[in-house]
């Protein structure tokens, strides 16, 4: 068991994990004995098929006061900026775009009603592709609790810590750290600084996992035992709650007399967890030239392609910069893959200025994009001294798909309009003319 701050954590990546909050509640020898001690119910959790591969399979059972069905009908209600795949609204786009943070707003906003959709692919009903969403809040969510059936959800927070009350315990998320909530496992969110702004991606697709580390062998990048899972903790509660779901890509609403954190204790591999970005052991070069991104991969999840992910997330940590004879930052390139960008703090090395921490950019399949014109200018003529990159955290959410822009995305007044202009001051250096 591993402690942050006050909370405990147990230490690992998709871990048989065990935890009971009152002693003796775990069956021993078995998952579902006639009666389960304290009168709790037994409920399997079931994050992939039943007949996944063993290595694949997720699934936790949980020991609980009420089972999960308990609740009054489901309503479709209002889901505001919050919006779902198929993303075939609008015409996809192929320009650089960009985004400047999205304020906290001044009217009384939770997580839910403060989630933005910047854009997305695939669809829930196809269990493949992914959205992009922004968050601002001003207040915990009150008396309401949801959970997610189209996907996982991996949080990134940028201002303000979140508290994710869940069913399988407490998870404590600050900048600069990430957090994944599984898809069906519900959970409240409470703002301990007051005010939250961040990023999450949702993932229609395959779980995320570790990378698979080739050549570089046994350790490095995001190491298993730095993930943390909760500790079950349980609330007794009754009274008037709300039990809300994104189903389909709605948003529904239902009534519930008791706090569904109502799980005494759980075991099983499927399970919120957390991972302080600073324990990314990051690789890089050390002769020359400058790699791929994919080397700053902390998850992914992957599609039914080999190599070619439904959705990876990357980092750009603080790093050191040693490679000889080679222009350091990110170098003008055109991806299949399509790229959404943010900026957790500090500043990204391949943009001199108007890339925001906490506003974003994307870059489609095919789209051209890089260091703009002052980043050139200054990296094509620095003194290649061993050199540290430092106080930054920019990350990405790259797909196999195209990213699909919303129209509420497009509209607002953060998109940057002369976002394409920061590479028109690229000279003609061409030597070679006649
Ligand atoms: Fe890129």
């Amino acid at each position: 068991m591993t402690k942050t701050s006050t909370r405990q954590y147990q230490s690992g990546f998709g871990n048989e994990f065990s935890s009971e909050a009152l002693p003796g509640v775990l069956p021993v020898g078995q998952n579902s004995p006639q009666k389960v001690a304290y009168g709790l119910y037994a409920e399997q959790l079931s994050g992939t098929a039943f007949t996944a591969p063993r290595a694949e399979n997720k699934r936790s059972w949980l020991y609980r006061i009420r089972p999960g069905a308990m609740h009054q009908p489901f309503v479709e209600v209002a889901s505001g900026l919050l919006q779902s795949g198929p993303f075939d609204a609008i015409a996809a786009n192929p320009n650089q775009l960009r985004w400047n943070p999205f304020p906290i707003p001044a009217a009384p906003t939770d997580f839910i009603q403060g989630l933005i959709t910047i854009g997305g692919n695939g669809s829930p009903d196809s269990q493949s592709g992914m959205a992009i969403h922004v968050y601002a809040a001003n207040c915990a969510m009150t008396d309401r609790f949801f959970y997610n059936a189209d996907g996982e959800m991996l949080f990134v927070p940028q201002q303000g810590a979140l508290t994710l009350r869940t069913e399988c315990g407490v998870v404590d998320v600050a900048p600069g750290e990430i957090a994944v909530v599984p898809r069906g496992v519900r959970f409240t969110v409470d703002l301990p600084d007051g005010t939250a702004r961040g990023y999450v991606c949702e993932n229609y697709g395959a779980l995320f996992r570790l990378p698979d580390l080739g050549p570089i062998g046994a350790n490095g990048l995001a190491n298993a035992r730095d993930f943390l899972a909760p500790v079950a903790a349980f609330e007794d509660k009754e009274g008037a709650f709300q039990l809300l779901a994104k189903f389909g890509g709605k948003l529904w609403a239902a009534e519930i007399a008791h706090s569904p954190l109502d799980v005494v204790a759980w075991h099983g591999n499927y399970t919120p967890y957390k991972y302080d970005l600073a324990h990314f052991n990051a690789m890089n070069s050390v002769s020359f030239d400058h790699a791929d991104p994919s080397i700053f991969t902390v998850l992914t999840a992957p599609s039914d392609t080999a190599g070619t992910a439904n959705v990876d997330f990357v980092i750009f940590p603080p790093r050191w910069m040693v490679a000889e004879h080679t222009f350091r930052p990110p170098w003008f390139h055109r991806n299949v893959m399509s790229e959404y960008m943010g900026l957790v703090h500090g500043a990204y090395d391949a943009k001199a200025e108007g890339f925001l921490p906490g506003g974003g950019s994307l870059h489609n399949c095919m789209t051209g994009h890089g260091p703009d014109a002052a980043t050139f200018e200054t990296a094509s003529n620095a003194t290649l001294a061993p050199h540290k990159l430092d106080k930054t955290l920019a990350f990405m959410f790259e797909t196999r798909f195209l990213i699909r822009p919303t129209s509420a995305a497009l509209a607002a007044p953060q998109l940057q309009t002369d976002y394409v202009q920061c590479w028109h001051g690229l000279k003609k250096n061409f030597t070679g003319g006649m």
